[in-house]
């Protein structure tokens, strides 16, 4: 049976660390021209029913860097795209290819997909979740902090994928995350709840960004409208009049925290120009492990 990476909460703390120090060892190896083809001659369809720059460019050259072909298939360029059936588009896939990643709408089309699938199907983000992402945000906080545990985390903005996603590991690994949430804009209610109950106490929602953002580690903020809520653009950019991550903000944080975007970013909306070119953000060493963070989940999957 194939092991899927869909959502965190399918890993423990010890095996997701296991695959951030992996990432570790493979960054290192990389910078030093060591090679590490642990997917030599394997080849892992890449599917993306939305628009993507890093997950497609990351997950392609991390393929290629370990020994392995990555193909880049757009729904809308195959057979995906004029519907046929996840469930059939999963079992051709799994005949050709050692693994899968797969970028899309619903949660359930990528469960859907592993149900079908005889190799390894990991989430390139869904309306859900966005586990790569968090997998790399928190290889950026351990190389910045030297660890993730006795940290203070925010979340402002959203309660969007990223989001859910950061109240899942933060579940899993045990730490503090403060999130700041319009009213009406609040993360997942079951994620919510399966988080709580894993870790009474570590996770609070507040709808003051002031208050989760108050002497915080770690700031992560996040576009307003998803992709897929475009429509919704003016009606939120109202919703989330505050909500800002600017100057003023950061400064309520520690002196060392860091800012954490996944990007892409909208300059004047959901973070300022001057907090995202400024000396807390790390957001371009954040990009960059999502190439060495991914390598590490492939290469912990794919056989
Ligand atoms: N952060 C992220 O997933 O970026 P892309 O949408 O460019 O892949
Ligand atoms: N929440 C954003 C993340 C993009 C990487 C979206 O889903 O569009």
């Amino acid at each position: 049976m194939a092991r899927h990476f869909l959502a965190l909460h399918d890993f423990s703390e010890i095996e997701l660390y296991g695959m951030l120090t992996l990432a570790r060892e493979l960054k290192e190896k990389q910078k030093q021209g060591v090679p590490h083809k642990l997917l030599d001659g394997k080849t892992v369809a890449l599917i993306f029913e939305k628009a993507s720059t890093r997950t497609r460019v990351s997950f392609e050259v991390g393929v290629f860097q370990l020994g392995g072909h990555g193909l880049f298939i757009s729904s809308a360029n195959s057979q995906m795209g004029r519907g046929e059936p996840i469930k059939d588009t999963a079992r051709v896939m799994a005949r050709y290819c050692d693994g899968v990643m797969i970028r899309t709408f619903g949660q359930e089309i990528v469960d859907e997909f592993a149900r079908y699938s005889d190799v390894p199907v990991i989430n390139g983000l869904t309306d859900m979740f966005h586990p790569c992402q968090i997998m790399a945000d928190l290889m950026t906080v351990i190389e910045q902090k030297r660890t993730y545990e006795g940290l203070v985390y925010a979340w402002v903005g959203d309660g969007n994928n990223m989001a859910n996603t950061w109240i899942e590991a933060a579940a899993i690994f045990g730490f503090e995350l403060r999130l700041a949430c319009p009213k009406g804009y609040e993360p997942d209610a079951a994620v919510m709840a399966w988080a709580m109950a894993k870790a009474p106490g570590k996770i609070t929602l507040t709808s003051d960004p002031k208050v989760a953002v108050a002497g915080a580690d770690v700031i992560n903020t996040d576009v307003w409208a998803s992709m897929g809520q475009e429509a919704e653009q003016k009606i939120r950019e109202q919703a989330f009049a505050g909500y800002c991550l600017d100057d003023a903000l950061v400064s309520l944080a520690k002196p060392d925290c860091i800012v954490l975007h996944c990007l892409p970013a909208h300059r004047g909306e959901e973070i300022s120009d001057s907090v995202i070119e400024g000396k807390h953000s790390v957001v371009w060493d954040e990009a960059e492990n999502r190439l060495h963070v991914q390598k590490a989940i492939m290469a912990t999957l794919i056989k």
